[in-house]
């Protein structure tokens, strides 16, 4: 059982599929471990580490000569496979709405997709769930980027020369990303408030000393949709979110918003009129940036300054903290292939409810349901 990984070739990619760590775990199993040189630059990992650990460290082609299990943390280019087994599984993040055409090509070469983000969310599936490892600390660093862009300070500050006020954050999208910006920026002594269209939200708000800023005014709202996710909300639910927020976002410092909506566009929750309504020097971090956006005008990885306010947005947040970012995307995909290694066949074996929920292809073909039905 040969597990290799390359290095990641992705603009701005930081991130590795595995650490040290996790080859001492995989090798544990009996399997071999093969890392291309370099792969662990960027996340402050050398390839002397990767060799201690146990891995050997050698060409993209060496790497993945022979592999039985290529991990990745974007999916790697077809080329790089070449010399992978016959019906190898690719385990990494494919973005399968956004890149079909990878999907496709990954079939009719024989591999076997396995997509991370359609781990399902359930309890067992929690520690193999990168969208949520990475989520958590994007939600960290959005705050603490807006902080760094905010000309400003977080807490109140009583000094004998004066008060400094506090500032006041507001959360938009209540998910994992969320929960973390709302604890961040209460760690950094703002005055924070959230908001989001799961109703479920409102005590997790709450919970962690923020106020919850919800839409009551429409009868029959609830915005959760399948595997805990958020539905697309009504005209009527958007327009009353929209009149609510105005007349919140006009007061507030720093916005941060994370929406995101499986499979479709980031939801618009910001326009240019409310901006507008923003006092200069204030900061929006657009979480969704890289789905489309939540706020008009933001641009990946720019500062676009707009009536005094400063919009941005990174294209992949998790890659700014690679090598604690990493160390979970790591550890999730050690979990996932662990929990079903199966010790005569000395490899692992998918069950049904969650090989059927994250393989995309197999036998030449694209199979799964999910990307089917929404494709
Ligand atoms: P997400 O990344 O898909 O979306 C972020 C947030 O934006 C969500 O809370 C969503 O409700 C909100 N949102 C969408 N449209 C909006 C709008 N128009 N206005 C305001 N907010 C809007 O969500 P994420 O972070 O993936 O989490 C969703 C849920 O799934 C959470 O309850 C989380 O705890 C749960 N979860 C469960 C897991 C498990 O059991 N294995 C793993 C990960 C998450």
């Amino acid at each position: 059982m040969r597990i290799a990984v390359l290095k990641e070739r992705a603009a701005g990619e930081r991130r590795v599929a595995i650490t040290p760590e996790t080859v001492k775990k995989f090798a544990g199993f009996g399997a071999e471990l093969a890392v291309e040189s370099g792969a662990g630059d960027t996340a402050s990992i050398s390839d002397a580490d990767y060799a201690e650990a146990g891995a050997s460290v050698g060409s993209a082609a060496d790497t993945v000569k022979g592999a039985d299990i290529v991990l990745g943390v974007q999916a790697p280019d077809l080329e790089l496979l070449n010399g992978a087994k016959p019906g190898a599984w690719v385990a990494a993040t494919f973005d399968p709405f956004g890149a079909r055409d990878r999907v496709e090509a990954y079939a009719k070469a024989g591999l076997e997709a396995l997509s991370m983000e359609f781990m399902p969310r359930i309890t067992r599936a929690q520690s193999m769930d990168v969208l949520s490892s990475q989520s958590n600390l994007s939600g960290y660093k959005a705050v603490i980027a807006a902080a760094n862009q905010y000309g400003r300070a977080f807490p109140m500050m009583m000094t004998a020369a004066g008060t400094v006020q506090a500032a006041r954050v507001f959360i938009m999208g209540v998910g994992v990303a969320g929960l973390q910006a709302i604890a961040t920026a209460k760690r950094l002594g703002a005055q924070v408030s959230a908001t989001d269209v799961r109703s479920a939200t409102k005590e997790q708000i709450q919970s962690l000393g923020a106020k919850p800023i919800f839409v009551e005014s429409v009868e029959g709202i609830e915005g959760e949709g399948a595997g805990g996710y958020a539905s697309e909300m009504s005209e009527e639910y958007q327009k009353a979110q929209a009149e609510l927020v105005s007349g919140h976002i006009a007061k507030q410092d720093i916005v941060i918003t994370t929406a995101l909506i499986p499979g479709r566009a980031a939801p618009r929750l910001i326009r240019d009129e409310q901006i507008k309504s923003m006092k200069p020097g204030s900061v929006i971090f657009d979480l969704a940036v890289a789905q489309g956006g939540n706020v008009e005008g933001s641009k990946p990885d720019k500062l676009v300054v707009r009536h005094g306010v400063t919009i941005m947005g990174y294209s992949n947040t998790p890659a700014h903290l690679a090598p604690d970012t990493s160390a979970l995307f790591a550890r999730n995909l050690f979990n996932f292939l662990s929990a079903f290694w199966d010790k005569e066949a000395g490899k692992p074996v998918l069950d049904e409810e969650i090989g059927d929920a994250v393989r995309l292809t197999q036998g030449g073909e694209v199979v799964n349901k999910r990307l089917k039905e929404n494709g």
